[in-house]
């Protein structure tokens, strides 16, 4: 698929279909009032009899006939006013390029950039709508011998843009739109596909294809190094299953004199819970417990496509958590890279574990920034539930950071507090920290656990257990795994790097 940058008006686009946006019983404005005055008024009239209703993602077409060079006037809901518009263009976006596709159109253009309020920068909106049309046109890889699907769109064309140069900051807005949507959806297909596929080799596997398309360095240690260097927390992870472990390290190299980013990411391939084993209901869709892996892997892939002036190193320590003879117990003492005992009390918190090696080993690599991604808790979906992801974090301007690069990104979330009194439920008696620390809190004590592998350093670390997999079809976007994080990590590396106002 061609995206286009135009600065053509909305009128004289030529091509399947022409979106544009319209907020609850609002009529049209600026250039869709245009787009509507060449129809004769005929969406003010919809508006006006209730068949357009502007509730969010709800896509209205309409046949132009000879009024315009465009077969179609696509009018896509962008719900209530002043609510957030980015993320309403955002879904809107996708939205309507899914329904469009699903109905035959090839070409088609988008105003939808145009539509949001004079506060919005329009490099914003045109990347919340770039973004957004990738995301919806996600439709995955499923393990069917036999699928009818409609073909892909040919082209999108922004339109109505103040230039077309390519060093206009509009339009290179349009572009890393093109570069972070795509990477999201690698996410999603990672996350997608089942866990005998995506085994941590094969993670691997991936990383060094990144690395050789971006011109990155990798390494991806295996059980031996992992023992050797005195990974006792993620090897124990790793006794139970067959399929052996991995610590991924790509590295993006960037200007030596400025931060060290490190980002982290949970690639646990598929997590029945060890010998603390989940009860089936709660093991299915258990692929995702690599969506932080995936989220990292997929930002570096982007970093490089953008080749950004800043040191950025991604870490994915990937194992599967298996019963078996040889699994890791409850009451089993392992010892992290960094010298901690660690008592395990349940085998199904393995995410923390992992995590506190390949921290420390972050740590270890001289990173000066640590951000963290994992579907570490369940006690996350029962706080924030699937919209919101959960933040922690060491440095507060480090988490300001974040959370702010989710916003721009759509990636909403939420801070949770670390209080230094919760530390104290991860109390060992026989070790110096204990892997669960009681239902209370629990997001917050395993936050708690992950900050004793990081020192001094800046660290955030972000609960995708809610937001990883999304449970039903949406308009804007399919069921099966969201790639949350990705965007985040992209945004947050291009603020760092001074790239993006
Ligand atoms: N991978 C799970 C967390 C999870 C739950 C991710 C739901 C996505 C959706 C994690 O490894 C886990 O099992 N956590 C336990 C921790 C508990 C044993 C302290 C949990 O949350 O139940
Ligand atoms: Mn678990
Ligand atoms: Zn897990």
């Amino acid at each position: 698929m061609e995206i286009r940058f135009s600065a053509g008006s909305l009128r004289d686009c030529e091509g399947d279909a022409l979106v544009i946006g319209c907020f609850e019983g609002a009529r049209p404005e600026g250039p869709a009032a245009e787009v509507d005055r060449a129809l004769d008024g005929l969406i003010e009239s919809l508006v006006e009899s209730g068949e357009i209703r502007g509730k969010q993602s709800e896509i209205t077409v309409l046949h132009t006939g000879d009024r315009l060079p465009c077969a179609r006037v696509a009018v896509a809901g962008l719900g209530e006013a002043g609510r957030d518009p980015l993320l309403s263009v955002r879904r809107a976006s996708g939205a309507a390029a899914r329904y469009l596709r699903d109905r035959g159109c090839r070409r088609i253009a988008t105003g939808l950039h145009l539509g949001t309020p004079p506060g919005v920068r329009p490099e914003h909106s045109v990347r919340a709508a770039v973004e957004g049309a990738y995301t919806g046109l996600y439709r995955g890889e499923e393990c069917k011998t036999k699928r009818d699907l409609p073909d892909e769109l040919d082209e999108i064309a922004v339109v109505g843009l103040p230039s077309e140069d390519r060093d206009d900051p509009v339009v290179v807005a349009g572009r890393a739109g093109q570069v972070s949507g795509e990477a999201t959806n690698y996410a999603r297909r990672l996350i997608n596909l089942p866990p005998n596929e995506i085994t941590p080799s094969r993670l691997a596997r991936e990383a060094a294809e990144i690395a050789a398309a971006g011109g990155l360095e990798v390494e991806a240690l295996g059980p031996e190094q992992i023992g050797e260097l005195g990974m006792g927390a993620l090897s124990a992870v790793a006794r139970g299953s067959e399929e052996p472990a991995r610590l991924i390290v790509l590295r993006h190299r960037g200007r030596a004199d400025g931060p060290r980013i490190a980002l982290v990411g949970k690639g646990l391939t598929f997590d029945s819970g060890g010998l603390s084993l989940k009860p089936s209901d709660r093991m299915t869709a258990m692929k995702q417990d690599m969506a932080g892996g995936a989220a990292v892997l997929a930002a570096m892939r982007a970093l490089a496509e953008m080749d950004l002036n800043l040191d950025v190193t991604g870490v994915v320590p990937a194992t599967e958590n298996l019963p078996s003879g040889r699994a890791y117990k409850p009451d089993d003492v392992v010892k992290a890279f960094d010298g901690k005992t660690i008592e395990i009390v349940n085998t199904d918190a393995e995410g923390r574990l992992i995590l506190a090696d390949a921290l420390a080993y972050a740590c270890h690599l001289g990173a000066t920034h640590i951000v963290d991604v994992a579907t570490l808790t369940g006690a996350c979906v029962i706080a924030l539930g699937h919209a919101t992801s959960g933040v922690m974090g060491s440095d507060p301007a480090l988490v300001e950071a974040v959370i702010d690069a989710g916003e721009r990104a759509g990636e909403r979330m939420w801070r949770l507090p670390l209080f230094p009194e919760y530390r104290s439920q991860l109390d060992s008696k026989v070790a110096d920290i204990k892997n669960v620390g009681g239902r209370p809190a629990g997001t917050i004590t395993a936050g708690w656990f992950l900050r004793e592998f990081v020192g001094e350093t800046a660290w955030v670390h972000i609960d995708i257990a809610g937001t990883a997999w999304s449970e039903k079809d949406e308009p804007h976007q399919i069921e099966g795994g969201t790639g949350v994080g990705t965007r985040t990590l992209i945004a947050l590396a291009e603020r760092m790097a001074g790239g993006e106002a």
